[in-house]
């Protein structure tokens, strides 16, 4: 197993591209399950969940050819995918493949609207709470899908094709609004969301199925409404900048100090975790190239902050915060309100030094002058590189271990760092 290997008190300065989004990446190849025609998508980060989802839509028959590099193409360049679900050969996700990556279990919704069928594994457990999918399901039988669940698996079928109805989320879902509006985009009749997910992501593939030929409007508000409409063809989509990466390693710079550009991304899309930087004291300047964010010796102000859906603070920075806090002169609070459960960051973080305080969803995070590099393990993707900032600041040697949580979701993590100036690097086996 590759571990990461940091010795801390390095600033930041110079250039970090941003990669594709990943949760705008795969709940768009799964989108390419509902047309016989090829989806072309640009932009698409090589990361570890992309190739799993790759071998899951394998499965089901999806071809997927990977366009060479053109001339002027470095690896900063997203990888090019031609994805062909020409014919859907099985409708079964098995517990093997569904197992390694939870989003997977969203192919029920193309496949239940296209094939009339499908049965999909229950995901199980999770490092991060119970994380269900009643919500998926209610969406699918709102749309006339008959559920079964048998021996861990959802049978999804719709033999005559599902029908739009009204779907009111008791609670904002991601999963779920990508499958409500995917499953509606080929159901007879209008379906109209409420309560839906406003994430950025669930705008990119809004737009994308719009190119494919669906009917979607409101996409990014509260109520999305979808017509059906009877087959979709194929279409070229490039993926948005990945929000979290662009504030994971604008967290990076705030606690390391310097002056970071972070190419193509784009403020809109985390506007809320900027606000708090500024409230700590980094500067944060939009530019026409990306968003650049500086901290020249002054300390970092404590914050309170409260994850919430979009366009609220995201779960998917909240670990990272909390590495950065740890530096704060003074005391910070940090509330989890989406994922039980999701602390597991805490106890490492205290083996560098940190002081964090757990109570319930609430932790207090006291500031400290500095932390100490210490072997650390990761436990999940948001986790793993908070665990990286907090070594970036660390004095001495912090070695990562289970780094494979951080190929999920970060594209060359070690080496957009690296030329910045940092000092890392991956230890093999
Ligand atoms: C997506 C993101 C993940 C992010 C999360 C919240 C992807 C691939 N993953 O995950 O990175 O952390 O959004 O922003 O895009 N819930 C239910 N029943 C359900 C579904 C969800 O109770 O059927 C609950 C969850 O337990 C959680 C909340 O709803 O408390 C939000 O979860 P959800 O938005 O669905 O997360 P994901 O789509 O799995």
């Amino acid at each position: 197993m590759d571990r990461i290997r940091i010795i801390g008190g390095h600033r930041l300065n110079g250039t970090i591209p941003i990669s594709g989004a990943k949760n705008a990446a795969l709940p768009l190849m799964i989108a390419s399950l509902l047309t016989e025609q090829t989806l072309i998508l640009d932009n698409v980060p090589r990361l570890a969940d992309v190739a799993q989802l790759e071998r899951i839509l394998g499965n089901h028959g999806v071809d997927i050819m990977v366009s060479g590099k053109r001339s002027g193409e470095t690896a900063d360049h997203g990888q090019t995918l031609h994805i062909s679900a020409a014919r859907i050969v099985d409708t079964t996700a098995p517990y093997e493949l569904v197992s390694k990556m939870r989003a997977s279990f969203w192919v029920l919704a193309p496949l239940v609207a296209r094939m009339g069928e499908a049965r999909i594994s229950m995901p199980g457990g999770c490092a991060i709470g119970t994380r269900p999918v009643d919500l998926l399901i209610m969406a699918v039988e709102r749309l006339g899908g008959k559920i079964d669940i048998e021996g861990g698996y959802v049978l999804a079928r719709a033999p005559k094709g599902l029908k739009g109805a009204e779907i009111v989320f008791p609670k904002v879902t991601v999963g779920g609004t990508h499958t409500a509006v995917m499953a509606a985009s080929l159901a007879k009749g209008t379906t109209v969301l409420e309560n839906a997910a406003r994430e950025p992501e669930i705008v990119d593939v809004a737009d994308c199925l719009n190119k494919m030929g669906a009917r979607i409007s409101g996409a990014g508000t509260r109520q999305i409404i979808v017509e059906g409409v009877a087959g979709l063809k194929g279409a070229r989509h490039a993926v948005l900048p990945d929000r979290i990466e662009t504030g994971t390693y604008a967290m990076a710079a705030a606690m390391t100090g310097g002056d970071v550009l972070l190419q193509n991304g784009r403020p809109e899309l985390l506007q809320a975790a900027l606000d708090v930087l500024v409230r700590a004291g980094v500067t944060v300047m939009p530019t026409n190239q990306g968003i650049r964010i500086v901290r020249n010796g002054a300390g970092l102000a404590p914050v309170d902050v409260t994850t919430a859906p979009f366009p609220e603070f995201p779960t998917d920075l909240q670990a990272q915060l909390m590495a950065l806090m740890t530096r704060a002169r003074g005391t910070s609070h940090i509330t989890e309100t989406i994922f039980e459960n999701r602390f597991m960051h805490v106890g490492e973080l205290t083996r560098l030094g940190a002081r964090i305080q757990l109570d319930g969803e609430r932790a207090t995070i006291e500031g400290v002058p500095q932390l100490k590099g210490a072997p650390v393990m990761a436990t999940d993707l948001r986790a793993s590189v908070s665990l990286v900032i907090a070594a970036l600041a660390a004095e001495g040697e912090t070695i990562v271990n289970r780094v494979y949580h951080l190929d999920r979701g970060f594209e060359r993590l070690e080496d957009k760092l690296g030329r910045c100036g940092a000092a890392i690097e991956r230890l093999s086996g």
